[in-house]
């Protein structure tokens, strides 16, 4: 390691330690209460001078010795007491007993980083809500309403709308060549719903779970708070080597493996046609419970995908996954769950133990829009929009040594860094300069893929796009520059 890298090193050590030992001071001299906000990421970064991920990295271990809490897209808040226990707990009884999660501590790096507030925002996995429907599904409100006069006074039957299960079974009929009936189909509250409660169902606390690598972070989180034990499985622009996901079944017997076979979610690859009857004839060879999460699979910018997993199903050992949140509306929560009815009676259950429900409003004003003409029109001109968009990123990050698969749909590019990178350290320098993206790390199950990162090319719009990915190049350069600056003095000092 170069003696600048080693200073750089310990010095942000010693920056985020001040952070915390003074958060920490502070905490105990009790001068926040109990749940009392706490200063912003920015704020703290600003006051001590350091970059946000080093006060965002103090937040995190006090967050890791419960001294405080995250609320998602609101900040920090200081934690209540924690009780005392053992030898030092007072006898007073259950009532000062604070819940407390009794799996691991719970975590979504990627939630962090996406709520991070910059000026070029390449984390977010979404399309750019200029491009959604937005106008027509606000013109449909009073309609709705209208049409369905006690839509707020009922609760939604929990397995979904029975109108929009029946019109989304007709639909992934002709899709996927399987006949399906709306009591075939299970809505939930988004697929990020979907992964939890069939997580929750299928894989137990020490269970072997197969999991790609890399993968759609907030999933591993998932699986993570589950306890699952995870068995990585490469996706490469080939597919998978299905003669390890073979002998890992044989091996460990796995309930499930989550996948995302279609314009996966980092890199965009997609399994191959021949792989996946093959899948499914291991998956009922092995009685592991294949979870395909199809959430791009409109997304394409030429041919359509090849047919979902779930077409090749007979015996029930695939659940279908179809979220509309990419490319119709991520704020109406809509996604719809295939399966055999096995699946779905329990899917139901933990429903209905969830939430009872995902609100109506959403699911009726999803269906009207779903109906439409207008349907087809957008999904038309979005994949244009998200082909040009594709091509202006990879057009900024062409010549500066990075390399990819140019993805045939989807949202984001996977990109590798020019040697002696991390994207970890590229995200550091990249956030004072108001870029973020998703760095490899935290899509690799094991943690360890620091040498790619997740560029979304979907969330801003071309000029800004273009601008963020030209900040991110440049500033890759300056850093493999310094690099081996620090190397070569490196040799020439003893
Ligand atoms: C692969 C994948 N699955 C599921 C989700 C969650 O989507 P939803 O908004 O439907 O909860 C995402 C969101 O980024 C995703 O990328």
């Amino acid at each position: 390691m170069g003696v600048n890298r080693a200073w750089e090193e310990e010095e942000d050590r010693l920056l985020y330690r001040r952070v915390y030992d003074s958060l920490r001071r502070r905490l105990e001299s009790g001068e926040w209460s109990p749940h009392d906000k706490l200063p912003s990421v920015r704020q703290l970064a600003a006051r001590f001078g350091v970059n946000r991920l080093t006060a965002l990295r103090a937040y995190r271990m006090l967050a890791e010795e419960n001294r405080v809490y995250a609320r998602e897209k609101s900040g920090f808040y200081a934690s209540p007491p924690v009780p005392l226990t053992g030898a030092n707990a007072s006898d007073s009884g259950m009532d000062e007993v604070e819940p407390s999660p009794s799996g691991p501590r719970p975590g979504n790096p990627m939630s962090e980083i996406q709520s991070l507030p910059v000026d070029y925002q390449l984390s977010q996995g979404i399309v750019d809500p200029g491009l959604l429907p937005n106008l027509f599904l606000s013109e449909y409100v009073k309609g709705v309403f209208d049409l369905y006069p006690k839509l707020m006074g009922t609760y939604s039957n929990p397995q979904g709308d029975e109108e929009l299960r029946e019109s989304v079974a007709r639909y992934l009929t002709k899709d996927t060549r399987v006949p399906l009936a709306a009591d075939d189909l299970v809505i939930t509250t988004g697929g990020q719903q979907a992964i939890d409660l069939l997580t929750r169902l299928y894989v137990g606390r020490g269970d072997a779970m197969l999991v790609e690598r890399p993968t759609y972070s907030s999933a591993i989180d998932i699986f993570r708070q589950q306890g699952a034990r995870f068995l990585p499985v490469d996706i490469t622009p080939a597919g998978y080597d299905l003669e390890r996901v073979e002998a890992l079944m044989k091996l460990h017997r796995p309930k499930a493996f989550y996948l995302n076979p279609t314009y996966h979610n980092p890199t965009g690859y997609t399994v191959p046609a021949g792989q996946r009857k093959r899948l499914v004839e291991l998956a009922e060879r092995y009685r592991c419970l294949l979870i395909e999460d199809d959430s791009f699979h409109e997304m394409y910018f030429g041919e359509p995908p090849p047919r979902p997993l779930f077409a090749y199903d007979t015996a029930g050992w695939v659940v279908h996954l179809r979220s509309f949140s990419k490319y119709v509306a991520p704020g109406l929560r809509v996604c719809a769950v295939a399966g055999r009815p096995g699946v779905i009676r329990s899917l139901v259950t933990a429903k209905s133990l969830a939430d009872n429900g995902t609100p109506l409003v959403g699911q009726k004003l999803f269906l009207r829009y779903f109906e439409s003409e207008r349907f087809g029109r957008h999904l038309e001109k979005l994949r244009i929009a998200m082909r040009i968009r594709k091509e202006t990123a990879e057009k900024e990050l062409a010549g500066g040594g990075w390399t990819w698969d140019s993805p045939k749909g989807g949202l984001n590019l996977w990109v590798r860094l020019p040697d002696g990178l991390s994207s970890s350290e590229l995200l550091e320098e990249s956030l004072r300069q108001s870029v973020s993206f998703v760095p490899g790390l935290i899509c690799d199950p094991l943690r360890e893929t620091d040498t790619h990162l997740r560029i979304s090319y979907s969330f801003v719009g071309e000029a800004v796009l273009k601008e963020g990915t030209r900040r991110l190049t440049e500033l890759a350069r300056r850093l493999a520059e310094r690099n081996s600056l620090g190397s070569s003095l490196g040799r020439l000092m003893p």
